[in-house]
């Protein structure tokens, strides 16, 4: 394996010890539930492609790797250090995600593909990796998913279905791994802080521009809102995870079990919600005047 690829922070961690890898480690919840892991005991690795941003976890004694979720011959590094170092794996947490808020009508086909390469494709790459290990171990299998997935909250139409996708993904992968006794969990994931947000500015000729503030909110709505902090969302989820049956389904993160209520009532009822919270009603009303004073 070449040296380089790797952090020079890892050191051998002894082989009895539980072994997590967390992917997406370099910020936000993945480093919250990488340093909660080892809290609890776990011998943990520690994955993202900003080794640098996770100093303060191989400060810790949580081994650093490079990973790229995209990318087979990282992971495949990745895993194999994890061979070398503890011979086992217990928890895989497929936490890497990145955001991809535009309205369908801006969207760029190559920014909607590397969203569902991260959030999507990269579990799976990840997943087939690491089942073997799992299988010695009757490992557990933890996805962060999103709210998103079962709430259709405007401009978010990839990074919903992205993580829509992994959650059947996830529901399916459980009954075929149960023969080998190994567990699947799915987080739904609520307002958390972290710099998640996407940034990227909308085209001038946007349709959606007039309520570009509308698309701001939307973009913002977890940091908006009293977003629950990392730290204590892996203190809530960690627990939940090592048990020895974990739930099938956590809700955590800021306003979890509001959001869960709002997914059972009538779908005509949450889209008009999100309709007129998020500006369109005024994007309507604004296109009808235009066409009057024309
Ligand atoms: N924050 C929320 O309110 C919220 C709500 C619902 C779901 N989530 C989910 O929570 C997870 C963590 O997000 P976060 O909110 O903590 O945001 P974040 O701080 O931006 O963390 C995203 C992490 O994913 C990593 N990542 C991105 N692309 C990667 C790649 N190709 N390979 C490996 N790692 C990659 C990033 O590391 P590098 O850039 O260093 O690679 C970073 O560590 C995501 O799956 C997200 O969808 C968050």
């Amino acid at each position: 394996m070449a040296k380089n690829y790797l952090s020079e922070s890892y050191s051998s961690v002894p082989s009895s010890l539980k072994t997590a890898l967390v992917t997406g480690a370099s910020s936000g919840i993945g480093k919250a539930l990488a340093r909660e892991l080892f809290v609890k005991g776990y011998a943990v690795f520690a994955g993202a492609r900003r080794v640098e941003e996770m100093s303060d976890l191989s400060n810790l004694g949580i081994t650093t790797v490079s990973l790229d979720v995209t990318n087979k011959e990282s992971i495949e590094n990745v895993i194999n250090l994890i061979k070398e170092q503890t011979g086992r794996l217990d928890i895989l947490f497929n936490n890497a995600g990145t955001s991809c808020t535009f309205p369908v009508t801006d969207l760029k086909l190559e920014d909607a593909k590397s969203c569902f390469d991260v959030n999507f494709f990269g579990v799976i790459q990840v997943t087939q990796a690491a089942i073997p290990l799992l299988k010695e171990t009757k490992g557990t299998i933890v996805q962060t998913g999103s709210v998103a997935a079962i709430l259709p909250f405007p401009f978010g139409s990839i990074y919903a279905s992205s993580k829509a996708a992994l959650q059947q993904f996830s529901n399916v992968l459980r009954i075929e791994l149960k023969p080998f006794d190994i567990k699947v969990v799915v987080l739904t994931v609520a307002a958390v802080n972290t710099n998640i947000a996407d940034t990227r500015p909308l085209p001038q000729n946007s349709w959606y521009y007039e309520i570009e503030e509308g698309i701001q909110s939307r973009r913002s709505m977890a940091k908006d809102n009293a977003p629950m902090e990392p730290d204590v969302f892996a203190r809530k989820v960690v627990p939940q995870i090592i048990c020895s049956n974990p739930k099938r389904t956590i809700w955590s993160g800021r306003h979890a079990w509001l959001l869960w209520l709002l997914s059972l009532f009538p779908r005509f009822f949450v889209e008009l919600i999100f309709y007129y919270k998020f500006q369109l009603a005024k994007l309507h009303s604004y296109k009808n005047k235009k066409n009057l004073s024309l």
